[in-house]
């Protein structure tokens, strides 16, 4: 059965891309029914209109740090949608364990380390700082500990001796669109 796969994001959505580009793919058993995002500002909207997938916006400022109220719209966003697989694309919103916990074992997230190293933010700045010789990302299911949970993939590339976090950054990235669409497939053919 096709399965049916929400995207949540804040950015530009280049890791959304790769994965709704991926499903275009016939051999692909997934199909994109949502991206949602935290900020009307997003690129990653209109990129996800012009491919003519639904998209939403459940804007995280006016409730004001009330997490609780924010995660019941937009879990009530997502589910309109009915979606097997929730991604997590660049979603920069901290998601607590009551929301976590209705997509339990269906969420999936990209970030932009070798987890367990650097979970959080300005993961590149710390791992050129820690003298690092390679970086890279990592997919994993998500669960209530933060960049945590059960690693699907992992990707690296060599941290160059001129590296500044953009630079790195960029290398990285290259490899996160080619990580997410590959551990999405698997997870999908191992039953998601
Ligand atoms: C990506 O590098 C992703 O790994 C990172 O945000 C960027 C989003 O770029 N995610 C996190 O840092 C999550 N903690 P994109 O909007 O172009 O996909």
């Amino acid at each position: 059965m096709t399965k049916r796969v929400a995207i949540l994001i804040s950015g530009g959505g280049s890791n959304m891309m790769s994965l709704v580009t991926a499903m275009d793919d016939d051999g692909f058993d997934a199909k994109p029914v949502l991206v949602l995002a935290n900020n009307a500002d997003a690129g990653g909207i209109a990129k996800a209109r012009a491919k003519g997938i639904a998209t939403a916006v459940v804007d995280h400022r006016p409730f004001k740090g009330d997490r609780a109220a924010f995660e019941a719209v937009l879990h009530e966003t997502i589910a309109k949608h009915q979606p097997d697989i929730l991604c997590l694309a660049g979603f920069m919103r901290v998601l607590t364990a009551g929301f976590i916990d209705k997509w339990d074992g269906k969420m999936l997230n990209i970030h932009p380390s070798l987890l367990p190293k650097y979970t959080g933010l300005h993961t590149h700045q710390r791992a050129i700082d820690a003298g690092d010789k390679k970086a890279g990302c990592s997919v994993h299911v998500v669960t209530a500990k933060l960049d945590d949970g059960p690693l699907l993939g992992q990707a690296e590339v060599p941290v160059l001796a001129d590296d500044t976090a953009e630079t790195l950054a960029a290398r990285v990235l290259i490899e996160e669109h080619k990580l997410y669409p590959a551990a999405l497939q698997a997870f999908v053919k191992n039953g998601g």
